[in-house]
This record gives C-alpha cells, sequence and structure tokens, in this order.
C-alpha cells in the first residue's frame, strides 16, 4: 500500500510517501524556522500561509523522486491534530481533497501517535506492550502502549513541555529559536558541578511532571549572572539539561517498573536530544528504542507510516475536513474497519 502523508501541524511542512513493503520512498520537509525566528517563537498566521505555498511543490518533488504518480497512490494521510488550527488545516483540505479527486481513501492522522510509532520505522521492533516517552514542544507524556490505538497515559506535563522549557531557556540565553537544539549544542561546553537546577516533582509519587519550575529557576540563575559571558551560557545550558534529563530518566524508570515492561520507546522532538539518548540507554534496566534523528522532530515520514497502518486494515476518514487542534491521544480506538466513508 503506497500512502502520500503530509504534516502541517505547526511549523514544518511535511511530506512523503510511504509503501507498506518496500519502506520510505520519499521524504521531504521545509522548515520554518528562519521565518518565525525573528519573532522569537512561532506565528500561526505566518504558519498557515507558509504551509499553503509550500505544499504543493513538496507533493510534486516527493513524487518525482519516488517516480511514482498520483494515480499510484493507495490512500492520503494528513495530521489532523493536536496543533495550530490553521496550520493543520491547511494539510487536511489538501490531503481530504486529493484524496476525494482522486477517488482514494483518507485519513486524519494523530500527530503524537505519528511521534509514538516513528520508532517502529526501525529494524529492531519493541515487544508489546511497551513505555512510551513521548517528548515534543507541546507535550510530555509517558504512555502505556499495549498495541496501536491502546494506549493508556502514565503521566504527563501539568504546565510546560521539555521541549518548550528547552525553547525557553534558549531565548533566556540568547540562543535562538528553536532553542532546544541550540541549548544541546551550548551545554556541550558547560560545567555541570557549577549549577544544580532542580528536578521537579521527583520528590513524590506518580508519573506527572512539571517544567515550568525548573524554566524560572533556569531564569532567576540568568537574571543573577548579568551580564552573561559565554562560558555561564554553556553551564547555565548544561545545568538545564541535565535537570531535564534526570527528571525524565526518574519517571520513565518509574513507569517501566509500575508497567513491568523492559522496553521503552522515546519519541518526539526531545528524543533527537543526544544526551538523553546517552542516559536513558545507560542508566535505564530497559532496551531503548529511537527513531532516526530526522524522524525524531515533525516530519511527513511519520504521518505516511502511522496513516498507514490504519488504512491498511480499512480504517478511513469521511469526507468532512476535520481537525482537532486539541485531541487527547487517549481517545484513541485501534484501527478500525469504517463502513461507508471513502
Ligand atoms: O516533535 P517536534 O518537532 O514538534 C512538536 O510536536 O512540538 O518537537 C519540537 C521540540 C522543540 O521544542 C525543540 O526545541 C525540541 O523539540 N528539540 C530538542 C532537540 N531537538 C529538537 N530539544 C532538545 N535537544 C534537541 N537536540
Ligand atoms: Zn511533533
Amino acid at each position: 500500500m503506497l500512502v502520500l502523508g503530509i504534516e502541517t501541524s505547526c511549523d514544518e511542512t511535511g511530506v512523503a510517501l510511504c509503501d507498506s513493503r518496500s519502506g520510505l520512498l520519499a521524504n521531504l520537509l521545509h522548515s520554518q524556522a528562519e521565518l518565525h525566528a525573528v519573532y522569537g517563537g512561532v506565528v500561526p498566521e505566518l504558519a498557515s500561509r507558509d504551509h499553503i505555498r509550500k505544499i504543493t511543490p513538496l507533493v510534486r518533488e516527493a513524487l518525482d523522486q519516488a517516480g511514482v504518480q498520483l494515480s499510484d497512490l493507495d490512500g492520503v494521510a494528513y495530521a489532523a491534530g493536536p496543533g495550530l488550527m490553521g496550520a493543520l488545516l491547511v494539510g487536511a483540505a489538501f490531503g481530504r481533497s486529493l484524496a476525494w479527486s482522486l477517488g482514494k481513501p483518507a485519513i486524519g492522522v494523530h500527530h503524537m501517535e505519528a511521534h509514538l510509532l516513528a520508532p517502529l520505522m526501525e529494524a529492531e521492533q519493541p515487544p508489546l506492550p511497551f513505555v512510551a516517552l513521548l517528548v515534543s514542544g507541546g507535550h510530555t507524556q509517558l504512555v502505556k502502549v499495549a498495541g496501536i490505538g491502546a494506549y493508556e497515559m502514565l503521566g504527563e506535563s501539568l504546565d510546560d513541555a521539555v521541549g518548550e522549557a528547552f525553547d525557553k531557556v534558549g531565548k533566556m540565553l540568547g540562543l535562538g529559536y528553536p532553542g532546544g537544539p541550540a541549548v544541546a549544542t551550548c551545554a556541550e561546553g558547560g560545567d555541570a558541578e557549577r549549577f544544580r537546577f532542580p528536578r521537579p516533582m521527583t520528590d513524590r509519587p506518580g508519573l506527572d511532571f512539571s517544567f515550568s519550575g525548573l524554566k524560572t529557576f533556569a531564569l532567576n540563575t540568568v537574571n543573577a549572572h548579568q551580564p552573561l559571558t559565554s562560558q555561564d551560557r554553556a553551564d547555565i545550558a548544561r545545568a538545564f539539561e541535565e535537570a531535564a534529563v534526570d527528571t525524565l530518566l526518574i519517571k520513565c524508570r518509574r513507569a517501566l517498573a509500575a508497567c513491568g515492561c523492559e522496553h521503552l520507546v522515546m519519541a518526539g522532538g526531545v528524543s533527537a536530544n543526544r544526551r538523553l539518548r546517552q542516559r536513558l540507554e545507560a542508566q535505564l534496566d530497559a532496551r531503548v528504542h529511537y527513531a532516526e534523528l530526522a524522524l525524531c522532530t515533525d516530519n511527513g515520514a511519520m504521518i505516511a507510516y502511522a496513516g498507514c497502518e490504519r488504512l491498511s486494515v480499512g480504517e478511513r476518514t469521511p469526507l468532512s475536513i476535520i481537525t482537532r487542534p486539541r485531541w487527547p491521544m487517549t481517545e484513541l480506538s485501534p484501527p478500525a474497519l469504517c463502513s461507508g466513508a471513502q
């Protein structure tokens, strides 16, 4: 089954072609980082307009690269939520309409489910059930996964997502947008012993997270050391990264023990963080699975793959163009046959 995947939930236009037998045939991404950098964060209206500009050329290029035609597609998958309403609408309207014009089925994919499934594109698959750590710019969640669509929320952030905290710390250190990768790079030259940042909510039982206090701690440290030298920046970035990674590590260990699982799948933009990968692999009594770097942050391939998993067993999204800016993952069900929908 050949599926076109479209990702437009935030500030990246992703288009990919995934074949259920031969794998990924094309995976193209246009990042809007430069467009939003001057504003220090994503401007939703600019994001939507840029998706409109890029989506058609990217789809054409993906088809060319894969050497296939629109008529070869067996289905179209698009991110239907969660995300920015206007941005989602671009991909959903384009994807749903394209599928209708071709007489092929379409599916609206849950963006976080797509992140979660991305590591399953790797050769080694984790056995079910496993624990998933989802760490992106909008979500920090621990989920017990019994199968596709069978998700039990074990814990999540009560305030900022960990990626959001990385971005905000990057901004306060003057490292630009998006902050996550910049903080990670800056932290490499930092002294881990100079500052000790808190590990929020690790001193009590439970699997929820809170990162806003950690962000405020970073801000207070920044304010207390003005003007910042480049070494101050590196030391603060390092202290923040260590605290964030430690917090995630402690909660993953607890979640694995609570579920009796020996496999952890880590996904979402922050799973690209090298220190997080190293620490989880070295310090968890579990096998850690993650996607290749390009498939950790937003991309069309994960949408195509997740869509393919659901389309291939007969699930379809009806003809109306539906997007859900807020969409709890626990509302998903295992792939199901839908009658009457094209
Ligand atoms: O999954 P993603 O691309 O988009 C959302 O669904 O939100 O995640 C983006 C987040 C941003 O907050 C970004 O700063 C963070 O992932 N990120 C990182 C790294 N690469 C991306 N955070 C820490 N270290 C990284 N290497
Ligand atoms: Zn994402």
